[in-house]
This record gives structure tokens, sequence and C-alpha cells, in this order.
């Protein structure tokens, strides 16, 4: 069985390390693996309209800055397709025959939509469109037979309701296999998995402002990092210091090696000699703060510079959004005419069933 991925993004701001550590990183390094038969991300604006109905402008400014993101850190549009949703209107013919397989309570149930209901403060006037997008996203993945989704913790309770609608669907119509059970790819480091925002939050989100973002200065990164949240117990560099729920630490366990010792700290050789000297007391946030500017330096500098090139070459950046489109929406309708053909939704296909009606008819007639 081929290989797919298939993952993506709303559109609604520029992306941060958040989205580079919990997925992006890895969606570039299982690009580069040559593991894969096809690869498609998707920029999800008609996802993003079902909570940004009263804001289309809002969607449609960021997709530009999605795909700059995608294309600085190295995602290549000559191994993955980007491509944008809403283009693909296969995919909403998907979700109106998906909605027959889910239920109001199972909608209800899931966790995600449940906490984002009350975050957005929806109560009692949930738009259908949000309260359904899990059975759209059902149609994103399965639209390309994808069996692998890589994509941050909080996209777990979607693959389930995926993998759900695809069982449904399999033992409901068909031959039993017209739709593939994706995996979810999860990072492997807890760090990765949820990364806080700058000031301790458990969540980077553009709401709060606490995010740092792949587009940022490195003067901004700068001071970023060094109004971060620490251990507000740790008052002088003699105190003893604790690295648990400590944000520096927590980045530098999602993006520090133990090369970045050797070339900007060599007073220590590990990360875990780092923080052994910060808990024993002795060493000041300042010390820390800079060398995790270097780090995020070496690893945000050269998607800086490529952003800017792109950023000079914007309509070159729809024309790869164009033809990864068009081959995502092949794709896409080929999976639509099988999931057709296995509800017997080909009427004008079926010569077969043409055939035995006219017979029906036929006898019917001889009878009267
Ligand atoms: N829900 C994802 C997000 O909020 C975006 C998305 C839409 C997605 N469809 C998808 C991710 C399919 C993975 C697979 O970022």
């Amino acid at each position: 069985m081929s290989k797919i991925i298939l993952t993506g993004d709303r559109p609604t701001g520029r992306l941060h390390i958040g989205h580079y550590v919990g997925s992006l990183r890895r969606r570039v390094e299982l690009q580069n693996s040559g593991q894969f038969d096809e690869i498609y991300i998707m920029i999800a604006d008609a996802q993003a309209l079902t909570d940004n109905m009263d804001n289309p402008e809002k969607v449609r400014e960021n997709i530009i800055e999605v795909a700059l993101d995608y294309l600085s850190v190295g995602l290549d549009p000559e191994k993955s397709n980007l491509f944008i949703q809403s283009q693909v209107v296969e995919l909403t013919e998907l979700t109106f025959y998906y909605m027959n397989l889910v239920t109001v309570a199972r909608l209800q149930r899931n966790p995600t939509v449940k906490a984002e209901i009350q975050m957005r403060k929806f109560e009692n006037s949930i738009p259908v469109g949000f309260f359904t997008y899990p059975i759209s996203q059902a149609s994103d993945i399965t639209a390309f037979k994808a069996t692998t989704v890589p994509v941050g913790e909080d996209q777990e309770p979607m693959i389930e309701q995926t993998r759900e609608i695809v069982r449904k669907f399999n033992s409901t119509y068909g031959d039993g296999h017209t739709l593939v059970e994706p995996e979810i790819l999860l990072p492997d480091n807890d760090a990765c998995l949820r990364l806080p925002g700058t000031d301790g939050k458990a969540k980077m989100s553009k709401s709060l402002g606490n995010c740092i973002y792949l587009s940022d200065t490195q003067q901004d990164v700068k001071k970023k990092v060094m109004s971060m949240y620490t251990d507000p117990g740790h008052l002088k560099v003699s105190d003893p210091g604790k690295i648990e729920g400590n944000t520096v630490f927590i980045y530098l366990d999602a993006f520090c090696r133990d090369e970045h010792f050797a070339k900007y700290l060599p007073d220590y050789a590990n990360l875990d000699e780092l923080k052994a000297h910060y808990q024993r007391g002795g060493l000041g946030d300042v010390k820390v703060k800079k060398f995790l500017i270097k780090v995020l330096e070496e690893e945000l500098a050269p998607i800086r510079a490529r952003r800017r090139e792109y950023e000079n070459n914007i309509e070159y950046v729809y024309e790869v959004l164009k033809k990864g489109t068009e081959a995502a929406r092949a794709k896409a309708a080929q999976t639509l005419a099988d999931v057709k053909s296995a509800m017997r939704i080909n009427y004008f296909e079926d010569t077969e069933m043409i055939q035995r009606q006219q017979a029906y008819f036929n006898e019917l007639h001889k009878k009267q």
C-alpha cells in the first residue's frame, strides 16, 4: 500500500515555533526521508471560516503567510503538494455523505471541539459548520487516502473521529476497502508535544500574545526570550532554581542538541549538566536565556532568510499553490468517484442497473 501524508493548518495567523516543533519540522523530515509516495499539505481556509465567518478577509490575507511559512521551513513543492482547501470542491461533497455516518452526540463528545466552543463563547449559538468541522476534517484526510497524519496533540480527537468514519463507511458500503484508516504521528518529545507560550501559559496563541513567530526578526526573538517566564522563586543567581514549568528549559528541551553546547556554552557537555547546575543554584537566568537565543537563532535564521526570498516572489508562491491544488483535486476526485461508486450513487455509469430496471418494467408490462 502506498504511504501518503495529509496534514494542514488553518490560515488564521502566521505560524509560530509551537507549530514548528509540534509538526512542521517533522513534516520536512518525513518529506526528505523519501519514504512517502505522496505528500499533501493543506491550507485549511474553509475550516478557518467555520469560526471566522464574519472575518473572511483575515483568512484570505493569512493564506500567503502560511504558504510563506511552509516554503521557508523547507517544504519543497517538488516533493509536497501545497494546496488550498476551499479550491478542492470534492472535499465538501465527501463531507455531505460522511455527515450521515456521525451522530450529534458523537460530535458533542469531541474534546477539542468542546474546548473550542467554550473558548469562543459560542454557548447556544454554535454555527453548524463549526460543530461539524471534524467531519470535514475526515474528508480532508480520507480524500487523499492518507495513511499518516503528522499533527499536534490537540488533533488526536479528529483523527479518531476520522478512523470511526472510515470503519463505518467501509462496513456499510462497497467492498470494505474503499477508504483508508489513517495513523496520527505525534512529536516524540514531550516539550514538542505542547510548547508553552513565552509567558509560561499552557499554549502558544496569538490572542494571548505569547508567541515567537517563524517570521519574527532576530530582535523580536531576543526581546521575547529575555522577557520569558522562568522560575519566579529563582531571585538571586545563587538560589536553587526549578526547571519544571520553566519555559526557558522547556524550549531548550525542544530545540537544543549537544553540539550547541560545544559551540555556544562549552562549560557544559549537555542539557542535563546545565539543568543540574540551575537546580543546584549559582546559574543565572540571563546566561541560560542568552544560550537559548543562540540555539533558536541557529534554527530560525535560515528560515527567516528563505522567507525573505519568497516574500520577493509572491506570484511564484501562488503558482506553487495553484499547481499543488490541481494535483490535490485530481486525487480527491478519484476518491470521490470511488466513494460514490461504493455507495452506488453512480447511476449513469451503472449499465447493469439500467438494464435490470428495464427488464423489470418489461415483465410488469407483460402482466398488464
Ligand atoms: N484542524 C487543523 C488545525 O486546526 C487543520 C486541519 C484541517 C487539518 N484539516 C486537517 C490537519 C486535516 C490535519 C489533517 O490546525
